[in-house]
């Protein structure tokens, strides 16, 4: 870390092949009686270098926008094997998508239903279409992160789901033959996944009785990610909740879909920071580091837990668990934050860490996910470098963005009206 900082310099993203991979591997083999397409959430970390690694392992790729499918195409996956979910796909998006031959189209509302209708017939090209189901089932998760409610945005209640099969599954173009769920992310119990199921099931057994059969299921993503020590299920254990419930459809010659991306990518990535000073107020202590909010958000927006310790701690202590409330001698009670304008801007509020001093590289742990692909340029700073360890190959993948790029758009000026 210490030489990364010497070279790629700080803030950065720091991820590490080997657990992209390992992660990748653990999912598959515990999915494998399903032999589903993983298709990673790109959404989670977009790097191309990271999509390259796990297209190298087979990995279909989860999309949102078509700036995310262009991604995926530029690391080497195919269109056909990438799965498109969101709620608001523009025009321009659906047309890229099916010009591009996108492997499934996973549709949100009766209105988007027949924008895709009306745009793949005027293309005349087929496409794969599968229904996001909300199966009103409770993840107990953050409400931002909350996807399988009725009353979130996302997908159809399952009593429209079986009209939508009547009105919608004969149509010329747009091939309604599939379902779809994520009901949020992170879930850190089985529960949820065993409910949605089992009502996704009843549900393929009304639509059989209507004629109607599934081919596909995609099962979504939203498995955790050990923040703290030990606090997520494996993939064996989803597995093991899993397949019982829909091994039967898999006989029944259902092809099966995932679309993990916090599994894969949060710890495999950490989020390397200097501290640019230290301070006090009252009997508050401060490390003021030279990236907060911008470069990991979720800390602020979520409240999520990460952890954070010093490359290399100045008394030498490596702690026993991630645990934020460490009952170890010589370590101090201090707040990390950024250097922005607002008092959301911190990483980790009230922390057992060692002493720090101006200089010290911090590490912030579980950042590969939802850490560089949410960072924003607020207050003028340029985006962080991303780096990607590969056994000893240690290559910068994202360079550090400049404030010449930032302004870069801003130059020239177009007069409109
Ligand atoms: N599939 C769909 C349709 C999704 O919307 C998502 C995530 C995933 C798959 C991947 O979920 P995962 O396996 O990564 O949990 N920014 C938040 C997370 C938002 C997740 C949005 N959708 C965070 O930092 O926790």
């Amino acid at each position: 870390m210490r030489e990364i900082a010497r070279t790629a310099g700080t803030p950065t993203f720091v991820y590490s092949s080997a657990t992209l991979g390992g992660h990748f591997d653990r999912l598959k083999e515990a999915f494998a009686p399903l032999d589903p397409l993983l298709c990673y959430s790109v959404k989670s970390c977009a790097n191309l270098s990271v999509l390259r690694t796990l297209a190298a392992r087979g990995a279909g790729m989860d999309v949102v926008s078509i700036g995310e499918l262009q991604r995926a195409v530029e690391a080497g996956v195919p269109a056909s094997h990438c799965v498109y979910a969101g709620v608001g796909k523009r025009d321009d998006e659906i047309i890229a998508a099916l010009e591009a031959g996108i492997g499934l189209l996973n549709i949100e509302s009766e209105a988007e239903f027949e924008n895709v209708s009306r745009l793949a017939g005027q293309l005349r090209i087929s496409v794969r279409c599968a229904l996001r189901i909300n199966p009103d089932v409770d993840p107990k998760t953050h409400r931002y992160t909350s996807t399988g409610k009725k009353e979130t945005k996302f997908g159809v209640d399952l009593e429209r789901a079986r009209r939508f099969f009547q009105k919608y599954g004969q149509d010329a173009f747009a091939k309604l033959e599939g379902l779809h769920l994520h009901i949020g992310s992170p879930i850190y119990t089985v529960e949820p996944y065993v409910e949605a199921l089992t009502k996704t099931c009843a549900l393929i057994d009304e639509l059989a009785m209507d004629g109607v059969t599934i081919r596909s299921i995609d099962l979504g993503g939203g498995f955790g990610a050990d923040y703290e020590s030990d606090q997520s299920p494996s993939a064996m254990d989803y597995a093991d909740a899993i397949l019982p419930i829909v091994l039967p459809l898999k006989q029944r010659g259902v092809q099966f879909f995932l679309e993990p991306g916090r599994s894969i990518a949060a710890n495999a990535g950490v989020l390397l920071l200097s501290v640019l000073y230290t301070k006090q107020s009252g009997e508050k202590r401060f490390a003021i580091c030279d990236a907060g909010m911008n470069a990991l958000l979720r800390p602020s927006h979520y409240g999520s837990f990460h952890f954070v310790w010093p490359v290399q701690p100045s008394n030498g202590l490596v702690p026993p668990t991630r645990s934020s409330t460490l009952a170890m001698p010589g370590l101090l009670a201090q707040d990390i934050v950024g250097p922005l304008c607002e008092s959301g801007d911190f990483l980790a509020l009230d922390r057992s860490l060692p002493p720090l001093s101006r200089g010290d590289l911090l590490a912030v742990f579980t950042a590969g996910a939802y850490g560089m692909s949410m960072a924003s340029r607020y207050n003028s700073s340029p985006l962080p470098a991303e780096v990607l360890v590969t056994g000893g190959r240690v290559a910068l993948i994202r360079e550090r963005e400049t404030v010449e790029d930032l302004m870069e758009h801003e130059r020239h000026v177009t007069v409109l009206l």
